[in-house]
């Protein structure tokens, strides 16, 4: 795990700089003095690699100088000007590297980017997720006060499809979406939907969120639209990738906001029941506590009171990810691991990657990095003052991880090659994918 350790050798300037940025900027809302965004970030790091964010700086060359052991590189990761994102490779695993970042040979930060450790052997599979799309939906914040003007590809479908197009470019072998795709499950929705699937060129896996399922007058059934596209063919569905199992799981109650699971504890069990890691994506998060403490409510502790012990005691080694609170925590539970990843279309604005290995398995949450989808997403950090902005994103230890499994797994074959091909096991009939 890491923690953020990154500083601004300029502080308060920089900080007051950007700050003046965002709120000239078209559109932008006022922030409280203490929400403002720093103008540089290092979002995520995985074992050799960084993904530095930035926004409201002098227009100019982007470059940062990475001072490794050996020396310092300068890296060019192009214009400043307006937000933007870049991904850094070269760094050693397990280790702190400064990095100094400038605009146009003016310093503006120092940063300390400290990579996750190496694991051992190669990856079994690779995962990508997103959640929340809201395709449709025309704006944000508590009135939508934020929107944009006609004319443009609208941002839903636009973070959509950048985060799908990052995710296969970083190398996923099957996309995950667990939830929310549609803002109220309109035909009109469903249509962007399809828009958006000709981008993927991965096997994927889908359940509907409470989004999905609201009924309104005029929506299309949830169920019916996913299994029309082959891509949830029962509440409860497990299928292997490698060494490891993804069982995807329906947490929606049709015309609610809240979500619930208990009711498939006997499938989900079954499902996890394996001699291997396995993972439940599924719309809802977990309420650790009693009683709701966060807007949207989740699923509630005694609806998972049983669940929860039988599927750690079926397998230890689990990972339980959702959606639907549009932000980046995570948590241990018993052995096994518990996140939730924030949306992809309202700041920080994000897909999620899972690295599985025979040991171990590493998380790493991304920004949307195309321009005109991280510069949207900056936008909405402003919502509630700026507070939105701090909330959701989390701290980079909620994003970027490594979990240990409780034991090795035997490699996917004699050879340790990675295995590509995702062979469905139905749990309980179903189509294939
Ligand atoms: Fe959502």
């Amino acid at each position: 795990m890491t923690r953020d350790q990154s500083r601004s050798a300029v502080g308060h300037n920089v900080e007051t700089m950007a700050s003046a940025a965002d709120t000239t900027r078209r559109g932008a809302l006022p922030t409280l003095p203490f929400t403002a965004l720093s103008p540089t970030e290092v979002f995520a790091v995985e074992d050799t690699t960084a993904q530095f964010t930035w926004r409201g700086l002098p227009d100019g060359p982007l470059r940062l100088n990475v001072h490794h052991r050996s020396g310092t590189q300068p890296i060019e990761i192009g214009a400043a000007g307006d937000s933007g994102a870049a991904d850094v490779d070269g760094f050693a695993a397990g280790t702190g590297t400064a990095v100094d970042v400038e605009v146009d040979g003016q310093p503006i930060t120092r940063h300390l980017v400290t990579t996750l450790g190496a694991l051992d052997g190669p990856p079994i599979a690779k995962i990508a997720t997103i959640s929340d799309l809201h395709l449709g939906a025309d704006g944000f914040g508590l009135i939508r006060q934020l929107r944009e003007p006609n004319g443009v590809e609208p941002y839903p479908l636009r973070c959509a499809k950048a985060a799908v197009r990052e995710a296969q470019a970083w190398g996923a072998e099957l996309l995950v979406i667990k939830g929310d795709i549609t803002e109220l499950g309109m035909p009109a929705e469903w249509d962007l939907f399809d828009e958006l699937l000709d981008d993927v060129h991965i096997p994927i896996l889908a359940v509907p969120g409470n989004h999905d399922t609201f009924a309104k007058r005029g929506s299309l059934d949830a169920t019916t639209e996913l299994r029309r596209r082959g891509l949830f063919p029962e509440p409860v569905y497990a299928t292997d990738i490698g060494g490891a199992t993804i069982v995807m799981a329906d947490s929606t109650v049709p015309g609610h906001s809240y979500g619930r699971l208990g009711q498939w504890t006997e499938q989900l069990v079954q499902a996890v029941d394996c001699e291997q890691p396995a993972f439940i994506f599924t719309h809802h998060h977990l309420e650790p506590w009693r009683y709701p403490h966060i807007w949207p409510p989740g699923i509630r502790k005694f609806d998972t009171r049983d669940l929860l012990p039988a599927l750690f005691e079926a397998n230890p080694d689990l990972v339980i990810s959702s959606g639907h609170t549009h932000r980046n925590r995570a948590y241990r539970h018993a052995t096994g691991l518990v996140t939730e990843v924030s949306a992809t279309k309202d700041y920080p604005g994000v897909w999620a990657g899972y690295t599985i290995h025979a040991s171990a398995v590493r998380q790493v949450v991304r920004r949307v990095a195309e321009p005109t989808c991280a510069a949207w997403n900056d936008r909405t950090h402003a919502v509630v003052g700026g507070i939105w902005g701090r909330w959701s994103p989390g701290s980079i230890s909620d994003r970027s991880l490594n979990h240990a499994w409780t034991r090795t797994y035997p490699a996917v074959d004699a050879a340790g090659q990675v295995t590509t091909s995702v062979d469905s096991q139905p749990t309980s009939g179903s189509a294939p994918i």
